[in-house]
């Protein structure tokens, strides 16, 4: 479907320039501009309060910019409104059109508004319960669901319709952490199916994982645009963190170490080493020399840098102390 009503096949899902929203004297949106190719992943990264929301509520045609343009596969937002609205989904808004309903009644609704005969639809929505853990709940009514379990149909809900742009404010704020892989896997699948997704995330390494560009909003303006590998490059490196099992040998681990790595090492505690790794190759090199030298591990882990490193090495300021002015 979407093809066709592309105006050609090169054009951007989204094409924004010098978006403003402004409430009272504060302007939540200051000038945001950013573009995100076709069958790609953007993730809009920020504090709480920088406009992430705001912003994408006027690229889904939910609110309308104070200044700026938009365009989604390069129709108008606000001159072709119609149109850009059936290009897009934005989870979080449709998914319960029944509270009283169950789970499958629910999907069963979607499917049929999406042209699926009713078996179809009732067999689309069992294989989407399944596919997100759900199955046990299938016929559980929706004021009965958790806000996790209502979150992934919230996601179930724009498989069936995989529309060619998705929007996802923050899809795994406050799920546990298998249910956040899943819902990696499952738009990493809506990606393959040939839409293009822009998620909005306070994670890091949520962004990373999913993303093939990231977008880092502060106060309102773009901070940074970049791939997670330039974001992390520009932010600082990583660091290789290991824990000798004989606390002895630990004066012996930090040379070894310093010798490969050529950087400064930290002693965290009697027996764990801290040290900048810009280079990941050198892990087996450390680890050999360790091994070689007699050294037992217990533990070795790489660190990335946090959210926090990266607003700090942007702005200055940790995302912290932000959440504490807003
Ligand atoms: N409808 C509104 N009326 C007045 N102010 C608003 C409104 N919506 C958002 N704001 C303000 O605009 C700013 C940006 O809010 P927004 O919701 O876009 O942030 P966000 O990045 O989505 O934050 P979060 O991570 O908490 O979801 C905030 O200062 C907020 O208080
Ligand atoms: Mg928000």
């Amino acid at each position: 479907m979407t093809n066709t009503r592309l105006k050609n096949n090169s054009i951007l899902a989204v094409e924004a320039h010098g978006l403003v929203k402004t409430f009272g004297d504060n302007r939540a949106v200051d000038g945001v501009s950013l573009s995100i190719p076709t069958g790609s992943i953007c993730g809009v990264l920020g504090p709480n309060g920088a406009g992430k929301t705001t912003t994408i509520n006027m690229l889904a045609t939910l609110s309308k910019p104070d200044a700026g343009n938009v365009k989604i596969f390069g129709y108008d937002v606000l001159s072709e409104t119609q149109i850009v609205r059936q290009l897009i989904g934005l989870t979080g808004q449709f998914a319960s059109i029944d509270e009283d309903l169950t789970a499958l009644e629910n999907l069963m609704i979607f499917g049929r508004l999406y042209g699926y005969s009713r078996q179809d639809a009732r067999r689309i929505g069992n294989e989407l319960l399944a596919e997100f853990g759900l199955s046990d709940v299938a016929s559980r009514s929706l004021s009965k669901f958790s806000g996790g379990m209502r979150r992934r149909l919230d996601l179930a809900v724009s498989l069936i319709s995989q529309p060619p742009l998705i929007f996802l404010d923050e899809p795994t704020t406050g799920l546990d952490p298998r249910t956040r892989t899943q819902m990696w896997q499952t738009i990493r699948k809506l990606v393959k199916g040939g839409s293009t997704v822009l998620l909005t995330t306070q994670y890091l390494d949520e962004a990373d994982q999913l993303a093939d560009n990231i977008v880092v909003i502060d106060k309102g303006r773009v901070v940074a645009n970049d791939t997670p590998e330039g974001l992390k490059r520009s932010v600082g490196s990583s660091s290789l963190r290991l824990t000798v099992k004989d606390a002895d040998h630990t004066a012996n681990a930090a040379q070894i170490i310093r010798g490969i790595l050529k950087a400064k090492v930290h002693l965290a505690e009697a027996s764990e080493l801290i040290a900048p790794m810009n280079n990941p190759d050198k892990l087996t090199d450390v680890l050999t020399s360790l091994k070689d030298a007699g050294i037992a591990l217990s533990g070795v882990s790489i660190l990335q840098p946090t959210l926090d490193e990266v607003f700090f090495a942007l702005t200055g300021e940790s995302s912290q102390a932000k959440k504490e002015e807003n």
